[in-house]
């Protein structure tokens, strides 16, 4: 996301990796419509557009504040980020454009700098030499800049060339395969790309030691909502004794949820399953289930790294 002058620029992720096209968004329903269709996806980022989106509002009149402020959280339930980042912007005063503005874009800032944090802090834990396995696209496009579970690889690969990076495609959406890849590329890392049906397969051969993923809303006793398929990741890396991490800035903690009973998990339209790029595969009229994130239970996890440091079982959070 780029600010520019009187508008919002996103880069629209929907179109990535074959095409680089920026939408430039001046008014609140649009970054509301983006967030809803995932041209902007990804917590933290999520956040910062909803953050600008504000911002939007404020220029198109002090009228619009509430408005915006509903439109915006109904947008997408589960990233708590969104919520965060609009509690934010309830508080700035006095409600003008510029200071809007200027808290969207602290927001973004202080997202950077978290980024790099997390990135080394987590990448202390990464053993010498890994392979690691990581899920959806937390990386520089769901986020400010670097990434919370990409951060940690790109720091890790910065400082020990040799780990290898397995990037599961990430269905029904394929962030993994659309996003995270073209990221990685792009820095040189090596990686491959792998279904995400493959990945008890890739444990057994023993060729993964560290699994890495990122959140959209953490409870206080660490149970994580995060892409759907990530449960699984954490389940298979007990089974094979592989520590699962959780990387993502102290915005995605949600402490006023004592578990993660009570994170409201986003169903999305059966179609982002029977169909790719608008067309139809699966058989006509074939019933789905398409719940977008699962939670996993804190006492899969190894370790929760935030910009504050490496937090370790039992969590509490918030
Ligand atoms: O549905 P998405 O693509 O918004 O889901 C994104 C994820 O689940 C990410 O892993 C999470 O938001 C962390 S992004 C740093």
């Amino acid at each position: 996301m780029r600010w520019d002058g009187d508008a919002l620029l996103m880069l629209d992720q929907r179109r990535l990796p074959r095409h680089v096209e920026w939408l430039r968004l001046s008014r609140w329903t649009e970054v509301r419509d983006a967030i809803s269709d995932m041209a902007v996806r990804g917590a933290p980022a999520i956040g910062i557009a909803a953050a600008y989106g504000m911002a939007l509002a404020a220029r198109q009149g002090a009228g619009e504040r509430d408005e915006a402020d509903r439109g915006l959280r109904h947008s997408r339930p589960t990233a708590v980020n969104l919520f965060w980042a609009l509690d934010r912007m309830q508080r700035v005063e006095p409600w003008t454009f510029e200071r809007a503005l200027e808290e969207a874009q602290t927001i973004e800032e202080e997202d950077r700098a978290m980024n790099y944090a997390i990135g080394r802090h987590g990448a202390e834990l990464v053993p010498p030499g890994a392979g690691i396995l990581t899920i959806c696209n937390t990386g520089g496009l769901a986020t400010a800049e670097h990434g919370t579970a990409l951060g940690i690889i790109r720091t890790a690969y910065a400082r020990d060339p040799s780990i290898r990076v397995f990037s599961c495609e990430t269905r029904p959406r394929l962030q993994g395969l659309r996003l995270t890849a073209w990221e990685l590329m792009q820095d040189g890392i090596p990686f491959h790309s792998i279904p995400d049906g493959s990945a008890a397969t890739l444990m057994r051969e023993g060729k993964v030691q560290f699994v890495v993923a990122g959140a959209d809303r953490i409870a206080a006793n660490g149970d994580t909502a995060n892409k759907i398929g990530t449960y699984s990741l954490a389940v298979l890396a007990q089974a094979h004794g592989i520590p699962f991490v959780v990387a993502a800035p102290s915005s995605t903690i949600d402490g006023t949820l004592p578990n993660g009973e009570g994170i409201p998990i986003e169903h999305r339209s059966g179609t982002e399953i029977t169909e790719i790029e608008g067309v139809p595969i699966a058989p006509e009229g074939c019933p789905t289930w398409n719940p977008a994130f699962d939670v996993t239970p804190g006492e899969l996890i190894a370790a929760i790294v935030t910009e504050s440091g490496v937090h370790r079982p039992p969590f509490a959070l918030g």
